[in-house]
């Protein structure tokens, strides 16, 4: 199969890439990211620009992997409209336009009690995948964690690298008071469950992706700091003040911060059920941190 992935320069889509590459040609879109991955060739794309429509389509993709999104600026909900949020609707405009089937990288902060422009914007594109009649499917991973991949950065830190780096420092900061539970799955076992759903046919719903277990954050540090032998102290900060820091900060969308205590758990048996695959435990995949 012939798979166009958007958001290849993503650490997520970089993962899937490499993946992919063992048994399909990849078409891995980036655009203001560098990407050279082995058997995978690069196209720079603006999806944003009104001519991306007609350039995908010239790809001539057999799917189309669309995990490319913006999430800095999206803002809180209920909000006047931003930016972001019309980039990921005409992002999503250009794919659906090339009339081949969809596997989309969506979220589980589409089920968090606090809401944000950015999971308005994630469930709208759901529904208009389920409203376009071609075969999709939407994954909504909860945490997706994994070792850096050599000689790719993506733009936006992977969040548990920067953690993996607080642990090392031996004091690491936590928003609030840490027990919030999240459902962290290898990216991995996420790029593979995501080809399992492609090659046996897209099952047009959408599925949560979580590794087996919820975890409270404390626990994830622990488990994180025992994989690097390391002992780390934890802080615990209030939620509002670091909202507060994060308006002036880059690299942080502050409305997702402020659901930071809320719990994210991705019961993953639905996806073992379709894909077949089974996550690992984040005990064992977090020594794939450590590196
Ligand atoms: N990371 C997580 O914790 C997490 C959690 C839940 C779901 N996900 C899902 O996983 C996927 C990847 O997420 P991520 O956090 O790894 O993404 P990310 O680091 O924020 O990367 C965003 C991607 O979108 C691309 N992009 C942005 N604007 C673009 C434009 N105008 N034209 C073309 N490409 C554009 C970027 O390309 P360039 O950098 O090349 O410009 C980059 O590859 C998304 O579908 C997301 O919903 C991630």
């Amino acid at each position: 199969m012939r798979l166009v992935v958007t958001g290849a320069s993503s650490f997520v889509g970089a993962w899937f890439c490499l993946a992919a590459q063992r048994g399909h040609e990849v078409i891995g879109l980036a655009y203001e990211t560098r990407l050279h991955l082995p058997g995978v060739r690069t196209v720079r794309l603006n999806l944003g620009a009104p001519e991306a429509g007609a350039q995908l389509a010239a790809l001539r993709p057999d799917t189309v992997v669309h995990l490319a999104c913006k999430v800095m600026g999206s803002g809180p909900a209920g909000g006047p409209e931003t930016e972001a949020t019309r980039l990921n609707r005409r992002m999503m405009d250009q794919v659906l336009a090339v009339g081949a089937p969809i596997l989309y990288g969506s979220s589980t902060c589409v089920h968090w009690p606090k809401d944000t422009a950015y999971a308005q914007s994630r469930r709208e594109d759901e529904a208009r995948l389920a409203a376009s009649g071609l075969p999709w499917a939407a994954l909504r991973p909860s945490a997706p964690y994994g070792p850096p991949l050599a000689g790719h950065q993506p733009r936006h830190p992977e969040s548990f690298h920067t953690l993996a780096r607080w642990v090392r420092r031996g004091v690491v900061p936590v928003p609030g008071d840490g027990r919030a539970l999240r459902q962290p799955i290898h990216v991995e076992d996420l790029s593979l469950a995501a080809l399992a759903l492609i090659e046996g046919g897209l099952p047009n719903e959408a599925l949560d992706a979580g590794g087996p277990e919820a975890l409270p954050f404390n626990v994830i540090i622990d488990l994180l700091a025992e994989a690097m032998g390391r002992r780390a102290r934890k802080v615990h900060l209030p939620l509002g003040l670091l909202v507060r820091v994060a308006r002036r900060l880059p690299g942080f969308e502050p409305a997702l911060l402020a659901a930071a205590d809320c719990d994210d758990p991705a019961d993953p048996s639905r996806l073992i059920q379709r894909s077949g695959l089974t996550p690992r435990r984040f005990e064992d995949g977090a020594r794939t941190l450590v590196g």
